[in-house]
C-alpha cells in the first residue's frame, strides 16, 4: 500500500490526476489535500468521493503544522504537488497571495516531506517529491512567423488539421527561467526550491512544466471554459489586444497520463517539459470554439463571431509558448493522445451537457468578482 497526497486535487487539473490514481491504482491510499479556494470544487470528485482509496482532507499546504500532521498520520510516501494560485489575470491584482501559496506552500510542503522522511530508517527510499509546474517559468518566446511554419516535431495527435509552429524557438529543459508575471514568477521561485531539496538534502524531487491544458472542469476564469460559457448565454467574448497571442494546448487527460508515467518512471532530480504540440493563436482557438459551440447548440455555424470584442491587452501579456516535449517523448515514451479537433468537441461537449457544473460557479459571489474584474477593461 503507497499513500500518496496529491494536493490541489479539487481544481482542474488535480482532479483528473486524482481519479486517475484512485481508479488505476486501487492499492494505493490517495490523500487530497486541498484548501478549497475559489478555484477548489469537490462537485469536480463526485464520481469517485466514495472509493475506499481515496481520503479528502480539506488543508491549507501554508499550515505547516497541519501538513506535519498529515504526513504523521497518513505514513506519506510519495507528493504529487499541484495546489498553487493558478490565473495571471489575478496575480497581476494580487500578487501577495500568489507568493504565499505557491512560494510559501511549496515550501511547507518540501519541509514537511524532508522533516518527516529524513527520520525514517529507510529515508528517501521509495519516495518521491512531484512537483508540477508550468513553461509559464521560462517566459515568452517571439512570434518570427505570423502565418506559420511546418515544426520539427511529429506525434499521433500533431497530424491533425492544425498543427503549425509561429516561430523556430522552443521551450526546452535547459532554457533559463525568465518569467514575466507574478504567478510565473512566483511558479519559478518554487521550482527552484525543489531543486534546491534535491541539492542541498538529497530529496528525491522531479519537476514538470506543462503547456496550457484544456477540458472538462476547469474553472471558468480560463479562455476555454468561459468563452464556451459567454456563447451559449450570447455575452460577449473579451480577446485581449488583437488574440495574436500564442499558446500550446494539451487536452488535460493527456497531461494527466504523463504525470502518472513520470511520478512511476521518471529519473529523479530531472526536469521534464510536457506539451501539446499543437500551437494556437487565441483568436483561431476563439473561432473554432465559436464553431463548434455553435454547431452543438444547433445554431448556424460561426453566428456567434460578433460577440468577439478587442479589449485592452494583458499587462506583460507573453506572446507565445511552444513546447518542446521530445525528452519526454524519446525517454518515456510519453504523446499527446487526442487531436486537438477531437479534444475540443469533447470539451466543448462536456461543458455543454454539464450546464449545472457551471451554473453553480458562475451563479453569486463569482459573478460579482467576475464583473468588478472586466468592469474597466
Ligand atoms: P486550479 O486553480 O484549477 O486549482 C488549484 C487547486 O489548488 C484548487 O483546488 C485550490 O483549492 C487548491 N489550492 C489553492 N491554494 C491552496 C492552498 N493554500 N492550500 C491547499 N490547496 C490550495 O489550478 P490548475 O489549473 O488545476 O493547476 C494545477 C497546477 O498545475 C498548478 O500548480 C499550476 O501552476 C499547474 N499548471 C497548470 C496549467 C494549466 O493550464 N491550468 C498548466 C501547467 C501547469
Ligand atoms: P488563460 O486561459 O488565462 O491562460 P494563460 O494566461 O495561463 O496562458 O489565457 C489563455 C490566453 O487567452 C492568454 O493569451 C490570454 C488570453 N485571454 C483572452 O484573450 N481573454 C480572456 O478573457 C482570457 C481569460 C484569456
Amino acid at each position: 500500500m503507497k499513500n500518496i497526497i496529491i494536493t490541489g486535487g479539487a481544481g482542474f487539473i488535480g482532479s483528473h490526476v486524482v481519479r486517475l490514481f484512485v481508479n488505476k491504482y486501487p492499492d494505493y491510499h490517495i490523500i487530497n489535500v486541498d484548501k478549497l479556494t475559489y478555484a477548489g470544487n469537490l462537485a469536480n470528485l463526485k464520481d469517485i468521493e466514495n472509493k475506499p482509496n481515496y481520503t479528502f482532507v480539506k488543508a491549507d499546504i501554508c499550515d505547516f503544522e497541519t501538513i506535519m500532521e498529515i504526513f504523521k498520520k497518513y505514513n506519506v510516501d510519495g507528493v504529487i504537488h499541484l495546489a498553487a494560485e493558478s490565473h495571471v489575470d489575478r496575480s497581476i491584482k494580487d500578487p501577495f497571495t500568489f507568493a504565499q501559496t505557491n512560494v510559501m506552500g511549496t515550501l511547507s510542503m518540501l519541509q514537511a516531506a524532508k522533516l518527516t522522511w529524513e527520520q525514517l530508517p529507510e529515508k528517501w527510499d521509495g519516495k518521491r517529491f512531484y512537483h508540477i509546474s508550468t513553461d509559464e517559468v521560462y517566459g515568452a518566446l517571439e512570434m518570427t512567423d505570423p502565418e506559420g511554419i511546418e515544426p520539427p516535431f511529429t506525434t499521433k495527435a500533431s497530424s491533425g488539421k492544425h498543427h503549425l509552429a509561429y516561430g523556430s524557438k522552443f521551450f526546452t529543459e535547459d532554457l533559463k527561467y525568465m518569467p514575466h508575471s507574478p504567478y510565473s514568477a512566483s511558479k519559478a521561485s518554487s521550482d527552484h526550491f525543489v531543486r534546491a531539496f534535491h541539492d542541498t538534502y538529497g530529496m528525491p524531487t522531479i519537476v514538470t512544466n506543462c503547456s496550457n491544458n484544456y477540458g472538462p472542469y476547469q474553472f471558468p476564469e480560463k479562455l476555454i471554459p468561459l468563452f464556451i460559457n459567454n456563447i451559449r448565454h450570447r455575452k460577449p467574448l473579451p480577446v485581449y489586444g488583437k488574440g495574436e497571442n500564442v499558446r500550446d494546448w494539451l487536452y488535460v487527460e493527456d497531461h494527466a497520463r504523463a504525470i502518472d508515467l513520470i511520478f512511476h518512471k521518471g529519473k529523479i532530480a530531472e526536469t521534464y517539459n510536457i506539451g501539446g504540440f499543437n500551437e494556437w493563436k487565441n483568436i483561431d482557438i476563439i473561432k473554432v470554439v465559436i464553431n463548434t459551440v455553435d454547431r452543438l447548440l444547433g445554431r448556424k455555424e460561426g453566428e456567434d463571431m460578433d460577440l468577439i470584442t478587442f479589449v485592452t491587452d494583458r499587462a506583460g501579456h507573453d506572446m507565445r509558448y511552444a513546447i518542446d516535449s521530445s525528452k519526454l517523448q524519446r525517454e518515456l515514451g510519453w504523446e499527446p493522445s487526442l487531436q486537438f479537433e477531437e479534444g475540443i468537441e469533447k470539451t466543448v461537449k462536456w461543458y455543454l451537457e454539464n450546464q449545472a457544473w457551471m451554473d453553480n460557479i458562475t451563479s453569486g459571489e463569482y459573478e460579482k468578482y467576475y464583473e468588478s474584474m472586466y468592469a474597466n477593461r
